[in-house]
């Protein structure tokens, strides 16, 4: 039987910093809400702490930008800060049973090899990844190997987890619609994108630094549930299933495989 189901985990925020402190080495996890993990990387004859946290579901949640700012600010508390060089966000996918998937992506089909589903462990699982590809090609015994088993069924948590994603899928794809947009187009500053009514329609708008005008049709393109815009990426992510659009609608990341619709005031 298969059950090959994998969810958007959601998007996490990373910044790096040069500090004026002396950075032990290793890589550590707090114990405590909200999360965060530090390790470093050598830059330019420094070392480049890198700190990652605020998770959230994708499309869901407060203002991206707030979530840099969060990291910012532990960081803050916790170095002498010299400069921030780098930020950027990751979105990582989960299997329902939260264990990757490795292996063949069928029992049927042994052409096709998957490595999915790290749920934020991809540098640890990518190396169990290789480990195992390798047996597998070689047709080797690997301990690991019916662990990893993309095609395992798992009833339980698996079951009641695709429920509740459901659920949850449901609870955006109406919220979403309903949702009345109370901006216009005229409101937006520039490099500020928003959910506008345009001639009674709900589209997404986005004017860059030039004052130019991007409008897509908010829909998305994968189910139909309602994008919201992340003003931290500068991208409209779709609440239900993670997927991401650039301004001109362009698909970032799937499942969705068609861009959002391109609208001209005129159009509408
Ligand atoms: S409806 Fe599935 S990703 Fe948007």
């Amino acid at each position: 039987m298969q059950f090959n189901v994998i969810n958007v985990f959601g998007l996490t925020y990373v910044v790096g910093a040069l500090v004026e402190d002396d950075f032990p080495g290793g890589m550590y996890i707090n114990a405590e809400k909200p999360t965060r993990s530090i390790r470093y990387t050598p830059y330019q004859n420094e070392k480049l702490i890198i700190i990652s946290g605020d998770h959230h579901k994708t499309g869901q949640g407060e203002s991206t930008d707030k979530h840099y700012q969060n990291l910012q600010t532990y960081a803050e508390n916790t170095f002498k800060v010299k400069e921030f060089v780098y930020r950027w966000s990751a979105q990582d996918y989960s299997t329902l049973d939260k264990v990757p998937f490795i292996g063949y992506l069928t029992d049927s089909n042994r052409n096709i090899l998957v490595a999915t589903g790290f749920r934020k462990w991809g540098m640890t699982h990518s190396h169990v990844a290789a480990l195992l590809f390798r047996d597998l090609i070689l047709d080797k015994e690997n301990p690991y190997e019916t662990l990893y088993v993309p095609s395992r069924f798992v009833t339980d948590p698996s079951v009641k987890r695709v429920i509740q994603t459901n659920v949850d899928v449901a609870k955006h794809l109406v919220k979403g619609k309903l949702k009345k947009p109370t901006k216009k187009v005229d409101d937006l500053k520039n490099e500020e994108g928003a959910i506008v009514q345009v001639d009674g329609k709900r589209c997404g708008a986005y004017k860059d630094k030039n004052g130019k005008l991007f409008l897509v049709d908010s829909t998305c393109t994968h189910m139909g549930c309602e994008v919201k815009w992340n003003s931290g990426e500068k991208t409209w992510d779709c609440p239900c299933h993670g997927s991401r659009f650039a301004i001109n609608g362009d698909v970032v990341e799937g499942p969705a495989e068609r861009p959002l619709k391109q609208v001209q005031e005129g159009d509408l």
